[in-house]
């Protein structure tokens, strides 16, 4: 299998992404509020662009279905459901619910790679669930989030944990130079995942707003056995 690695969704067409396996991360907190909100029950994650989409596809007649979620600058989005703390969304608040989801820099990155003919969500919780599932790929492209359109320390540590998994059960795997780079930072960051999150610039600032927890949270490796996948506009529990 060839990886490669692709450190923001800068510089990178819609198109690329025609005919390819691609795995997106945003570790701190998109790709981690989505695999626990499908953990939880949700029915599916709708990720949009903008939030003006978000309201328009969310519209009255689904109001007790669909929950809008997401974030500006770290905090819920005015007359919105839900913000993006995975903690928020427990069973009790997204059971069956489809979750229309708008969030910085991950839902952005997801609409982005919309045209891969497989395109699955990953975080520290489900790496192992996701690296088995992208094993039969012969080339698979990470795309990192990033921050911004810049490079964002807590997704390449992760896309580095995803290839850690592949090739603990993939003998045949060749690295582009950024995913080598990942999987160093990964192997260096390992033994304290929380620590590593909570030094990112995106962690400090996450815990100067109040979501100390979510950082906690978001650093525990392998807790959840789910693969989310996006298909025809939504993420759902692929098969
Ligand atoms: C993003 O998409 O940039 C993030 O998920 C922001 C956040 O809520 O921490």
């Amino acid at each position: 299998m060839k990886i490669k690695t692709l450190l923001s969704p800068l510089n990178v067409d819609d198109l690329y992404f025609t005919n390819k396996t691609t795995v997106v991360i945003d570790v701190l907190r998109a790709t981690t509020t989505i695999v626990t909100a499908l953990n939880n029950g949700a029915k599916e994650i709708i990720p949009v662009g903008s939030i003006e989409f978000a309201i328009k596809i969310s519209g009255d007649a689904f109001s007790s279905l669909t929950l809008l979620a997401g974030e500006r600058n770290t905090k819920k989005i005015e007359g919105f459901a839900l913000g993006n703390s995975p903690l928020e969304f427990s069973n009790e608040i997204v059971n069956g619910k489809s979750i229309v989801l708008f969030t910085t820099n991950g839902s952005k990155a997801i609409v982005k790679a919309k045209y891969s003919s497989r395109l699955f969500i990953t975080s520290f919780l489900n790496s192992a669930s996701v690296a088995k599932k992208v094993n039969d790929s012969e080339e698979l492209n990470i795309l990192c989030s990033g921050n911004n359109g810049l490079f964002s320390f807590e997704d390449s540590a992760c896309a580095g944990d995803l290839i850690d998994e592949i090739l603990q059960i993939n003998e045949n795997v060749e690295l582009d130079d950024a995913s080598k780079t990942c999987h160093m930072l990964f192997q260096k960051n390992k033994r304290s995942l929380r620590k590593m999150l909570s030094e990112t610039e995106h962690g400090k600032k996450l815990i100067e707003q109040g979501f100390k927890d979510d950082i906690k949270y978001a650093a525990q490796k392998n807790i959840i056995d789910l693969v989310p996948q996006f298909g025809k506009g939504s993420i759902k529990l692929s098969n």
